[in-house]
């Protein structure tokens, strides 16, 4: 069996890095494949999707897709969505699928859904106009600014500045980018990621705030991963509603515990799991090669 680890990053990322050795681990023949990569051909009775440097059908039984790359023109962007898709169309499993991908990335998309099937989100504008941006903070006192596609809270900011609110929605405009506000939630010093592997709970862990000034509790801001032994049923009902929602296989999805109970902040279809591995061993790349080999066989 073969499965491509599809993503950007001419050096595999250390998450990619772990799946690739999972799947060798379990006898699959992995590949590293970069989007630029892929060639699409149709026409005069062609069909396939081609790799790079040979030219040769990318001879794969599945794929796991980790990331299409970042800063991308639209025309890249929707060219590489479209190649994926053509993957699909031949009948590769992708894992996430590239729909549920597309959607996860978008902060905007994916928290809309969420909130329509029932799931609690923090209120939230989006919008293309800065002028009542500062009105908004006044009213909620606090507020959190985010990129619509963005991850590891890099471009997070938090203010109850009315009018920091206001520049950084007027440069977000001025930069052609919208804006996406939403109410700061009180949240206890940390938040909670929950790893969904297949239909199962592969880790939660609360992510823990090192100091007064370190409110984005992403790890890679410095946050400390607790594991949580036992999360309670709420929690993975949870987590376990939000993927079959999404349409995705797995993903890790950012849980705050507010004063009302838990909001979902975003899903990751493709999340890091460098610091909960190290900090406690868990491999989700085993279950999840595992899982995406038993998906292929069925
Ligand atoms: N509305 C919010 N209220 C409180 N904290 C937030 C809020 N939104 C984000 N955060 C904090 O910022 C971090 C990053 O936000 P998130 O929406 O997960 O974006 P990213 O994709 O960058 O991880 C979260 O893990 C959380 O600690
Ligand atoms: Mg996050």
């Amino acid at each position: 069996m073969k499965i491509a680890v599809i993503s950007d990053h001419a050096i595999p990322l250390w998450s990619s890095r772990q799946i690739l050795l999972a799947l060798e681990k379990l006898g699959v023949t992995p590949q590293y494949v970069r989007p630029s990569e892929l060639v699409s051909v149709f026409g005069e009775g062609e069909y396939s999707v081609l790799h790079l440097p040979s030219l040769k059908p990318l001879d794969v039984d599945g794929a796991i897709l980790r990331d299409l790359g970042t800063s991308l023109t639209l025309e890249t962007f929707l060219r590489r969505c479209n190649v994926i898709r053509h993957l699909e169309m031949l009948g590769t499993l992708v894992v996430n699928p590239i729909e549920s991908v597309i959607t996860a990335r978008d902060k905007y998309r994916s928290l809309l859904l969420l909130f329509k099937a029932g799931i609690p989100v923090p209120k939230t504008y989006v919008l293309e106009d800065f002028m009542i941006v500062p009105k908004i903070v006044e009213t909620w006192g606090k507020a959190v600014v985010k990129p619509i596609v963005g991850s590891m809270g890099f471009g997070v900011v938090m203010t109850e500045n009315p009018d920091v609110a206001y520049t950084v929605a007027r440069t977000l405009l001025q930069l052609k980018q919208p804006i996406y506000i939403q109410r700061y939630v009180e949240k206890p010093g940390r938040d909670i990621r929950v790893l969904v592997i297949g239909n199962e709970i592969a880790a939660a862990y609360y992510r823990v705030q090192v100091s007064p000034n370190a409110w984005k509790t992403n790890v890679a801001q410095g946050a400390k991963p607790v594991l949580i032994p036992k999360p309670d049923k709420e929690l993975e009902d949870l987590a376990l509603k939000v993927i079959k929602i999404l349409n995705l296989h797995y993903a890790g999805i950012d849980v705050v515990e507010s004063p009302d109970g838990y909001k979902v902040l975003e899903v990751n279809a493709a999340p890091q799991w460098k610091g909960l591995q190290k900090a406690t061993g868990i491999n989700p790349a085993t279950k999840l090669a595992t899982y995406v080999v038993s998906l292929i066989k069925r």
